[in-house]
């Protein structure tokens, strides 16, 4: 396909200096050769020494960031104040963020539109919950998601866009989606938004799976045509992340 693989990881509220700075010198050994893109998201404390630290290709992106250039929002940071600060990428709407901070999904489309307009690139993560799927309305919710998100991007906004299709119970678990459940969704995505937005944004659009990918389940997630990468959480933070980053796509 012309998209080109993606792998994140997500180190969430983990790690110290210490560890992240093994972690990076691990990233660095490693020569990621560019075939896949691949960037981390340390906590915010860290972003600074990690993006100092890390060797091209590899970049850094924020776990969130909030709506507003400046002002009194004790305890957020700006999109502009990553772009300022070099970083590119920012992970917006994920479930953790949805279920325990807030992040509506009018707050997450907020987000995007702010982050579009300083210039950042956005991993959007979407997904349903377990109960939701056991409903049958998997594609409702991740429809809804998507579509309050589709709202703020223009379409020559989507190259970038990165779509995380993360189901929240497959999120640190252990339960991976099977390759069928996950290729189902990711096909989905793309069949809507080339309803919603164009036929070239969805044949361009990465739309990347997260949910307790590590390095042996990885190899044959990565083989289905709507699967363009993933979001790795737990195992970002291991020397297997590696082996996700090299996997044969
Ligand atoms: O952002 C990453 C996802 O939440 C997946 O986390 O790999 O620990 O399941 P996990």
């Amino acid at each position: 396909s012309q998209r080109k693989f993606f792998v994140g990881g997500n180190f969430k509220m983990n790690g110290s200096m210490k560890l992240i700075k093994e972690i990076v010198d691990q990233i660095n050994a490693a020569n990621l050769d560019g075939s896949t893109e691949v960037i981390v998201a340390p906590p915010a404390l860290y972003l600074l020494q990690v993006q100092e630290m890390l060797k091209k290709p590899v970049e850094v992106s924020a776990q969130n960031c909030f709506t507003e250039v400046s002002g009194a929002f004790t305890g957020e940071i700006s999109p502009n104040q990553l772009k300022d600060a070099n970083v590119h990428w920012v992970i917006l709407g994920h479930s953790e963020r949805r279920s325990l901070f807030g992040d509506t999904d009018k707050l997450v489309a907020d987000k995007v539109a702010a982050a579009l307009k300083a210039d950042l690139k956005i991993i959007a993560c979407i997904g349903e919950t377990l109960e939701e799927r056991e409903k049958g309305v998997t594609m409702q919710v991740v429809e809804r998601q998507l579509d309050a998100i589709a709202g703020e991007v223009k379409e020559a906004d989507w190259k970038d866009i990165v779509i995380a299709y993360e189901p929240v119970w497959a999120i640190g678990t252990g339960k991976v989606a099977t390759v069928e459940q996950a290729q189902e969704v990711h096909k989905d995505i793309r069949q809507w938004l080339s309803k919603r937005v164009s036929s070239a944004v969805a044949e361009s659009t990465r739309i990347i799976y997260g949910g307790s990918v590590n390095a042996k389940n990885c190899g044959e997630l990565a083989g289905p045509p709507d699967i363009d990468g993933f979001l790795v959480g737990g195992a970002s933070l291991k020397p297997e992340f590696l082996d996700i980053c090299k996997v044969q796509h």
